[in-house]
């Protein structure tokens, strides 16, 4: 897939706010047809955390932030849980940025690869504004538009250095209320781990800076 995006639109936006501005606006993306709302951001633009979802479900269409629904009341716990605020030391975004909507009744479908290429480039302004010491990489979509890997199973709990920056693939909470078991070696105790080592890294690069 090629990013012909660049040859149309400048590359690089002077702030957050131009670039949401613009995405705001924007009405030759690939999910524009579908009518679904532009959804961006929450959390803090000065957070050296990032966390990169898979694209927005019908809450956050509803809403217009991104992990509001039932996945983000468990991002949010996951989160308190190593006592980081969703609000104040994350910054929350993801790698799609209009709900894919389902067919046969369903209210939603997964992001094509496809959709996933298209919006790349908007993913890759936002880091660079946001300019995140760590990332989370939540699930198989945020996974192939920064890696180029799925397989969240074998890609989790691992350290990755993306273009001077740590990011850690971690199971997307959705996949976690699928699967509420805790016992050990089970995706919810895997991603407890994984968060810990998230808050080490943080401690180590930004909060004892
Ligand atoms: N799931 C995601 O990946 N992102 C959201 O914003 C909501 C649910
Ligand atoms: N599949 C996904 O897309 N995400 C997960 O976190 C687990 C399985």
């Amino acid at each position: 897939m090629q990013f012909g995006l660049f040859e149309e639109r400048p590359q690089y936006y002077t702030s957050l706010d131009e670039l949401v501005s613009h995405m705001m606006q924007m009405t030759d993306d690939p999910l524009y047809p579908a009518g679904t709302r532009m959804v961006i951001y929450r959390g803090n633009p000065d957070a050296r955390l990032m966390i990169i979802g898979e694209a927005p479900g019908t809450e956050e269409n509803r809403l217009g932030k991104p992990f509001v629904g039932r996945s983000g009341q468990l991002l949010d716990q996951i989160l308190q849980a190593v006592d980081l605020d969703s609000e104040k030391d994350v910054f929350i975004t993801n790698a799609v940025f209009r709900m894919p909507p389902g067919t046969d009744g369903r209210p939603i479908r997964k992001p094509t690869s496809e959709e996933i290429a298209w919006y790349k480039p908007f993913l890759l302004e936002i880091i660079r504004l946001i300019d995140p010491a760590i990332m989370i990489l939540m699930g198989n979509v945020a996974t192939e538009s920064l890696l180029e890997r799925v397989g969240i199973t074998k890609l989790r709990g691992q350290w990755f250095q993306w273009n001077g920056r740590w990011a850690m693939p971690m199971f997307h909470p959705a996949y976690l209320l699928r699967n509420p078991s805790r016992k050990q070696g089970s995706p919810k105790w895997l991603t407890w781990q994984d968060i810990q080592e998230v808050r080490r890294k943080y401690d180590e690069l930004v909060a004892n800076k």
